[in-house]
């Protein structure tokens, strides 16, 4: 979403009638793409290159499922009809459209429905804390969540994310996040999410949903799909950088790209339940996401069987009955193209569409069960729900119930404290997260006894106007404890490397200096020159492309360090033969000469750990805490070793964002062209060794896969509405709210009421689109998650993992396939755990191999299947330490 503080930068986006925003753009856009060669991609396969790059649609697919309560959904679904029964045609309204730009407390806001007590729903940014309030917590990134490899972490993380936003009376947390996935290191917002790796992410999108979910709070699982860079998401945001653009940039990728790599971790998240799904600002095939059928109707409702809602990206929506048609349920804020225009492409738009006919009374009752249904999926209702006490509009005690426009003065923050006992839960992710890279002659940890401990870099100390000054984290300034952009929180406060280490350091009895400004290259060489230890602190930020730091406008303009680092590294490393680099960053930074450096006897990624930066990083050096997190990520030697990368500068009107290296990101990239890394994905040492060994393959027996068949039920409705226009009016003396979003209508004349130049132009509704009967179900559908036949486990694997060292630790063994076809990757991640050994102990490894795992999707029979090739099977410590292989026959 956008900066609250930029609405005037807001341009009109894509003007058109509600209907417009036509539907010939389920399609493709003008002439073929232009066919970018990349740096070291000269010896592409050329078959592959053209697999991936043809078939890059998105067809027409109508009509919008309707929820059934298939799988677990049962019983929200018997309440959400129940409910939605007794709703008249504007109630029904108020709950798909927000009521506009900060125009209510939280920053998207349903309307409410008065009559039965029902008050309005609050959502609220973000996934790594409660947004634009105060006394919460901030958590660590989902990069870090990542690192973890740990299910358990990701679940506790969650539910306390979850406790926290539900204290606040928030009922939907705006994450967890699988889109961006990753596509390239630059990314912005890579870190609000997990690892280019799809299974990786699946898991730990699935645990955050479900960890979420269990403290009573809806998720937005967002954002789908093919978000995978900042620039040219919106055209608004594009003219505040001076680039002209006619339509949001498009993802182009093809199908196979689609299911085996950016769909399948929200095959994950609908099958843990997630109760929304946020469309994303791009658009996918040259279709708007949120007005895409192909990606909405078909993939998201038909074959993944979601049974929640989607919700639109903030302004990410760009029609009314087209959106509506092609599977879009709720709008946010509420406002059409433009911030408080004080017009909707849903609101009263809905209402005269529904009465024209243009939607069916069926898509709307379906949008309205969707929604309510997701609220009482989470055990959510309106007797456990408290009020909303806070405004993301100011954290002053008494302020505008409706901010924008000044109304209702009230006391509108209780500064309610919902942190609980988080922090600790905070420190010891943050810990558990940080991947030791290097550490020569176990260096690492350290006992405290060192004489002078030497403290290096701006990424060490505090921002010294205060945590939060800069709005929504938008600068660089001292320690990364947390990214920008609307996926950032209030710090409560932020303990600094320099605070947590010069504590650790006399209370051992040791002498601490700090120095803390890059600048000062000759001061550090000094200091350095006397220490025992020199501890370099350095980062790299990105964020969301609404704030540009250091001209870098989200995605991040290189892979190096920030802050002055690198002349600063050089420096103190040149100077003391025992320096320890820590890096906090969003994404891969190139590490290779320092990994040679002679005298970098230590090097750790701690990521962005949120608030107890500090107080994490020292429990790893002064061995508290044994590291045993793993590389979410490749870290390359050379930026182009990736093959891919952010598109810059706009290639067209309407940018072209090819995938063209198809599933082919991150190590899977790195294989296909013998890339060395400096680190590879799945890489992180321990302060102990492990032994692998005894793998063992247990076929199990289960029955062939069986595509799925049948029909859905006739699309049912709920409760009557009169057609007369005259019943539809604003109530007489009602008090409006200006700018607000309201269900009624002005006048009694469709035509007027609608506002909408464009409106009653015919021949725009998609063959197919109102269509009430009942529905094919895809043969790869069936229930929330896809066909459950996919779940079925075809084999156990299992290996011994022995702690060979002196101290307890915890390793992430992790399972690889090679599915064998001519197009797979070397080799994929399928399975993963984090244990936890006693020295000279072991402990038994063992995954589950599902149909899914060895499965590839075929674009011709849409369905997955298992092809006849021989699939090897790795286990080992790394994806680039893989001592155990064997076949799964
Ligand atoms: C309905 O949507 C159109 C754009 O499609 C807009 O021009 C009009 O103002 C909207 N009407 C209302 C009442 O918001
Ligand atoms: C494109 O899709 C069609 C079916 O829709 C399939 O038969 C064909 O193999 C695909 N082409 C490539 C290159 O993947
Ligand atoms: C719709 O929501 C608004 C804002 O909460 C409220 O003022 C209005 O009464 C609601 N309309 C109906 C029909 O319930
Ligand atoms: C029905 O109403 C919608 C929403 O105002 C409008 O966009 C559309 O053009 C109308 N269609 C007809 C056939 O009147
Ligand atoms: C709401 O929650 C309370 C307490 O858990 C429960 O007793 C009540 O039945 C719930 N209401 C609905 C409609 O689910
Ligand atoms: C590591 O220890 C070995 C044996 O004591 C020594 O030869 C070597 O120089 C040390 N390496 C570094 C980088 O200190
Ligand atoms: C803080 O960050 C801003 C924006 O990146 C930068 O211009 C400024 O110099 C920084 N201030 C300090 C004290 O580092
Ligand atoms: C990389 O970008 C950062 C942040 O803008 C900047 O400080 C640094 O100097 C850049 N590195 C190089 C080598 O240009
Ligand atoms: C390593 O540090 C020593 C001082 O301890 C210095 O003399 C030497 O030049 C440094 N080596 C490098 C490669 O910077």
């Amino acid at each position: 979403m956008l900066d609250m503080h930029s609405i005037a930068t807001v341009l009109l986006a894509c003007a058109g009638s509600a209907l417009a925003q036509n539907f010939s753009n389920d399609g493709n856009y003008g002439a073929p793409f232009p066919n970018t060669v990349y740096p070291g991609f000269a010896s592409d396969n050329p078959v592959v290159i053209a697999g991936s790059k043809t078939n890059q649609t998105s067809p027409p697919q109508y009509p919008s499922p309707w929820g059934a309560g298939s799988g677990d959904w049962a019983s929200a679904y018997q309440k959400a009809r129940a409910f939605v029964s007794q709703l008249t045609l504007e109630e029904k309204v108020n709950l798909t459209t927000g009521t506009g730009w900060e125009l209510d407390r939280c920053v998207g806001q349903t309307g409410s429905i008065p009559r039965l007590g029902f008050r309005a729903m609050c959502l609220q940014d973000s996934p790594v804390g409660v947004r634009d309030t105060d006394f919460n917590s901030v958590f660590p990134a989902g990069i870090n969540v990542a690192a973890t490899f740990d299910r358990g972490a990701a679940y506790a993380r969650g539910q306390a994310m979850g406790e926290e936003h539900h204290g606040k009376g928030v009922d939907m947390q705006l994450g967890p996040v699988a889109g961006p996935l990753g596509r390239t290191p630059e990314g912005g917002r890579n870190w609000e999410g997990f690892s280019p790796d799809p299974i990786l992410t699946g898991v730990q999108f699935a645990e955050s949903i479900k960890g979420i979910q269990s403290a009573g709070v809806m998720t937005s699982a967002k954002h789908y799909i093919g978000y995978e860079q900042e620039h040219f998401r919106l055209v608004s945001d594009s003219e505040t950088y001076g680039f002209t653009i006619a339509e949001s940039g498009s993802a182009n990728f093809d199908d196979e790209t689609m299911h085996e790599l950016y769909l399948w971790p929200f095959a994950d998240g609908v099958r843990a339940g997630a109760t929304s799904i946020m469309c994303s600002y791009n658009q996918v095939n040259n279709s708007q996401s949120c007005q895409n059928s192909y990606v909405l109707n078909h993939l998201l409702k038909g074959e993944l069987g979601f049974q929640g809602f989607v919700v639109s990206d903030w302004i990410g929506t760009h029609s009314g009955v087209a959106s509506i048609l092609a599977g879009l349920d709720m709008t946010m804020p509420g406002d059409s193209a433009v911030y408080d225009s004080g017009d909707s492409y849903f609101g009263a738009n809905l209402t005269v569409a529904v009465l024209n006919g243009t939607v069916p009374a069926w898509r709307l009752d379906d949008m309205a069960v969707r929604i309510m249904a997701g609220f009482y999926f989470v055990e959510r209702n309106t007797t456990t729900r408290g009020p909303i006490n806070f405004s993301s509009w100011t954290t002053d005690t008494y302020g505008y119930e409706h901010y924008y426009v000044g109304e209702g003065w009230t006391e509108i923050n209780s500064h309610v404290d919902v942190r609980g006992e988080h922090a600790s839960l905070i420190r010891s992710i943050g810990a558990r997260s940080t991947v030791l890279l290097k550490n020569v002659n176990n260096t690492l940890p350290l006992n405290g006894k060192e004489k002078l401990t030497a403290v290096f870099g701006n990424d060490a100390g505090p921002n010294i106007d205060g945590p939060n000054s800069c709005s929504d984290r938008g600068c660089d300034n001292g320690t990364l404890g947390m990214a920008w952009g609307s996926g950032s929180a209030n710090f409560p406060y932020l303990v600094t490397p320099d605070t947590a280490i010069q504590n650790t350091v006399v209370a051992a009895g040791g002498a601490y200096e700090s120095s803390l400004d890059n600048i000062a290259v000759d001061t550090m060489a000094a200091l350095a020159r006397r220490a025992n230890v020199s501890i370099f602190f350095a980062n790299a930020d990105s964020g969301e492309w609404y704030i540009e730091v250091d001209g870098n406008l989200g995605d991040r303009n290189n892979l190096t360090l920030w802050q002055n680092a690198e002349a600063a590294i050089d420096a103190v490393a040149g100077n003391c033969s025992n320096t320890i680099l820590v890096v906090h960053t969003t994404g891969p930074v190139l590490l290779e000469k320092y990994e040679n450096h002679p005298n970098i006897t230590a090097i750790l990624w701690a990521g962005v750990p949120g608030q107890e930066s500090g107080n994490s990083i020292a429990d790893v050096l002064y061995g508290n805490v044994n590291p045993g997190a793993k590389l979410p990520f490749t870290i390359g030697k050379d930026r182009s070793d990736y093959g891919v990368d952010i598109l810059y500068t706009p290639n067209a009107a309407v940018p072209q964002i090819n995938f063209e290296e198809g599933v082919f990101i991150d190590y899977r990239a790195f294989d296909r062209h013998n890339e060395t890394p400096t680190y590879e994905f799945g890489f992180g040492l321990s302060y102990t060794t492990f032994a692998y060994s005894d793998l063992h393959i247990t076929k199990m027996n289960v029955s062939d896969y069986v595509p799925f068949s049948g029909y859905t039920p006739a699309a049912p409705t709920y409760g009557n509405f009169s057609t007369n226009p005259a019943d539809h009016v604003f109530p007489s003396n009602f008090s409006r709210v200006p700018l607000y979003q309201y269900p009624w209508l002005n006048s009694t004349n469709l035509t007027l009421a609608s506002k909408d130049p464009h409106y009653g132009l015919p021949g725009s509704v998609p063959a197919g689109a109102q269509d009430g009967s009942a529905q094919p179900i895809p043969k790869a559908g069936g229930a929330p998650g896809g066909n459950p036949m996919l779940y079925d486990v075809l084999y156990r694997v299992e290996a011994t993992i022995t702690n060979t060292g002196s101290v307890a630790g915890e390793e992430v063994p992790q399972l690889y396939i090679s599915r064998g076809g001519p197009y797979d990757p070397v080799k994929e991640l399928r399975g993963f755990e984090r244990l936890s050994i006693a020295p000279n102990s072991s402990t038994t490894f063992s995954v589950d191999v599902t149909r899914r795992d060895i499965s590839s999707w075929s674009t011709g029979e849409q369905d997955w299947y298992v092809r006849n090739t021989t699939k090897k099977v790795y286990v080992g410590s790394s994806s680039r330490s893989l001592l155990l292989q064997g076949v799964l026959a």
